[in-house]
């Protein structure tokens, strides 16, 4: 294995990447960041240095499990205390896995606001996480969704009475790009370009015959997406870094914080180009389709010609079954089966809704808003700084039998709190999520929930509610797929398993940026007697002001 290391300043700069002038974070001056290359074992080595000038920072590593490195999992407020401007802060960790991963800022909403990029870890040939398929050639695609207002304005937005909602994304991106319509309404004279080599449609180019392997991310702020290659069916055979019984899509829905690879064969006419689309699904779309260029080598056309056919607009948005359908189809593959225990030791049901504090709107887990906490979880618990957080435990369940999910919540009143669920080192945990009306009559959307520090299995879906009693016996227990992020669609329950068995403190949170910063999110602890001795980097900030640095 091999140390590889990355030395990365985090700034602002203006980027124009859907040809519109927009103030980005960049890393080493590039939005997306840089891509890490590694192999399975690899340790990775990040230096930030952060040239924010007047922000602080924090870098995630989502779907990195960080065994033995819980300090180095980026979450502001959970593991560690920010990167102050000026400051260098390295991250060290074990890519133990396979697979397509992504790093993205933590803290506030700096992942909106460009700092992002994908992970991809090759697997070792031969090696026991070898892939069960074989292809010719790949390509990654980072899919994004784009606004032009700050990501300062969106949250003072959100934190408003009445709340000014981010609204639908101005352009989705395809690897950090998009087009914009330079000559709509309300584009500032003078700070749209399309000429610009920035916001040019990317090309992905294949040799005729060949079998590509596309490795797929979702890094959106808001949107769900649906991803196609004109003319090209998919097999799906990875999923967040474990192989999938393969299937075959027309085009894949993808929700923020997942990842898919998709073996796609180069086997159509190589004399015309293809569209590789993005589109919203699951919230009515107010965004043009994103689009990029399939071109085959050799053949009679110039690989930036547009193709002789319109973009394809995706499935129907509010198609909740057809998205359900590929959730539901996506188990794990014969090779990557690894049951579940038979049983869990403790079952969290949380019912996710739409909430108010003082006319603030929120979003609520059995009727508590998270909030973090000053000090960061991790380090408070190590150096026992009690008081550091609420320690009541929050809820467990809710009043499933007379709580009626289909409309919307009667008190709509909440409290607000930085409790944690402390689960016992070793222990099975069942997690049951619960989708309901929100505050709007008839509207009930998707959820993408985030673990970080675990795989979980995925026992199984159901739309309406969830019955205790009823259907913990149709949970698939044969060949769950493991993954980090799994949807929680429109009035329906998700049921995850996994083991608490990575001592450390760990976010599990909607990955929509506006969902989790309005409160939509838990913090797990296991283990956390034996998490060694803190690296000081971390601290400093709190209760433990003046023990960094
Ligand atoms: Cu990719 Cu806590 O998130």
């Amino acid at each position: 294995t091999t140390t590889r290391r990355h030395e990365w300043e985090i700034s602002y700069q203006l980027k124009s990447l859907d040809c519109v002038r927009k103030l980005s974070i960049t890393i080493n001056g590039q939005t997306p960041g840089p891509t890490i290359l590694a192999v399975q074992g690899d340790t990775i080595v990040v230096r930030v240095n952060n040239s924010l000038v007047t922000e602080n920072v924090a870098i995630h590593w989502h779907g990195i499990r960080q065994h033995g490195t819980p300090w180095a999992d980026g979450t502001e407020g959970i593991t560690q205390c920010p990167i102050l401007p000026g400051d260098v802060f390295t991250y060290t960790f074990v890519v133990d896995r396979p697979g397509m991963y992504m790093y993205h800022g933590h803290y506030g909403m700096q992942r909106s606001a460009g700092l992002n990029g994908l992970i991809v870890v090759a697997a070792m040939p031969g090696g026991l996480d070898a892939e069960p398929f074989a292809y010719d050639g790949e390509h990654n695609v980072l899919l994004n969704d784009w606004w032009h207002n700050s990501t300062y304005e969106q949250a003072a937005g959100l934190a408003s009475v009445p709340i000014r909602w981010v609204g639908e994304p101005h352009s989705l991106l395809i690897n950090g790009r998009g087009r914009f319509n330079c000559s709509a309404a309300g584009v500032e004279e003078g700070s749209c370009d399309a000429g610009l080599p920035e916001c040019a449609t990317p090309v992905f180019a294949v040799v005729p015959g060949k079998t590509y392997r596309f490795r797929i991310a979702s890094i959106t702020s808001l949107s769900a997406l649906n991803f196609e290659i004109e003319g090209h069916p998919m097999t799906v055979v990875e999923a967040d870094g474990h192989y999938v019984k393969p299937f075959v899509v027309k085009n894949l829905n993808i929700y923020s914080g997942e990842t898919y690879s998709v073996l796609m064969k180069a086997d159509q006419d190589p004399n015309r180009n293809y569209w590789l689309a993005s589109n919203v699904v699951s919230r009515k779309p107010a965004t043009p389709t994103a689009t990029a260029i399939l071109s085959y080598y050799g053949g009679h056309t110039s690989p930036r010609r547009a193709p002789p056919t319109p973009p394809p607009s995706g499935p129907l948005w509010n198609d909740t079954m057809y998205r359900f359908n590929q959730s539901v189809a996506t188990v794990a593959h014969l090779a990557d089966v690894e049951p579940p225990p038979r049983t869990a030791d403790r079952t969290i049901l949380l019912l996710n809704t739409q909430n108010k504090i003082d006319g603030h709107i929120k979003w609520a887990l059995n009727n508590v808003s998270f909030t973090l906490p000053h000090t960061p979880y991790l380090v408070a618990m190590k150096s026992g700084h009690l008081g550091a957080y609420d320690q009541r435990p929050p809820p467990e369940t809710y009043a499933h039998q007379s709580y009626d999910i289909y409309t919307k919540p009667t008190n709509p009143n909440t409290t607000a709190s930085d409790g944690l669920y402390r689960l016992r080192f070793g222990s099975v945990v069942d997690v049951v999520l619960q989708n309901a009306n929100m505050l709007d009559d008839n509207k009930s959307e998707t959820q993408p929930w985030h673990l970080h520090g675990h795989d979980f299995w995925v026992l199984g879906y159901g739309i309406g509610r969830f019955d205790p009693a009823v259907h913990p016996g149709t949970y698939n227990l044969k060949d769950p797929v493991l993954k980090n992020t799994v949807a929680l669609h429109p009035y329906g329950w998700t049921a995850l398993r996994f083991k608490a068995d990575n001592p450390g403190v760990w976010a599990f949170h909607c990955h929509i940026e506006s969902h989790f910063f309005m409160g939509m999110g838990i913090v797990f602890e296991e283990g956390i007697e034996s998490v060694p001795e803190l690296p000081k980097e971390i601290m400093g900030c709190g209760e433990t002001k003046g023990a960094g640095h």
